[in-house]
């Protein structure tokens, strides 16, 4: 027999109230899965731990921070993570002649 336990594990990041990671903490959650949301500051996951679901801090470009996350989750899943959704980051809404400026800015010249 094996020791895994059946309940399949999911990491998700950028959990924070009324975006897609939050939805999808609760979607997992309802769906039976052992769900661990989460986000740069725990007060913007404290519904989703209001509702059973394990909570914890994670800033995606901080080292130190994901090597703690890392830490966690093994601990807690015996090194055994189903599913990472990494869903955290910033979308960007921008006009053409923005996103032109913006390559220019990152040292590339492109030209139409
Ligand atoms: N909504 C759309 O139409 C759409 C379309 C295409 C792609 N996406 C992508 O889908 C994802 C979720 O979008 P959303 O609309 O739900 O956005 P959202 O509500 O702004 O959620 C983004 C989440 O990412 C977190 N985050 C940002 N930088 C982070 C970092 N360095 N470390 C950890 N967490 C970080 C935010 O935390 P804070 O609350 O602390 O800022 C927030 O929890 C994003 O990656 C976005 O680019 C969204």
């Amino acid at each position: 027999m094996s020791g895994k336990s059946a309940q399949q594990t999911v990491l998700i990041t950028g959990c924070s109230k009324g975006g897609i990671g939050d939805a999808l903490a609760r979607s997992f959650h309802s769906k039976g899965f052992k769900v661990f949301a989460s986000a740069r500051t725990l007060s913007k996951i404290s519904h989703l731990k209001a509702i059973g679901i394990s909570v914890l801090v994670l800033d995606i470009v901080d080292p130190s921070s994901v090597s703690n996350a890392v830490d966690v989750i093994k601990i807690a899943t015996g090194g055994t993570l189903d599913i990472l959704v990494n869903n955290a980051g910033a979308g960007k809404i921008i006009t053409l002649l923005n996103k032109e400026c913006y390559l220019i800015e990152q040292g590339i010249l492109h030209r139409y």
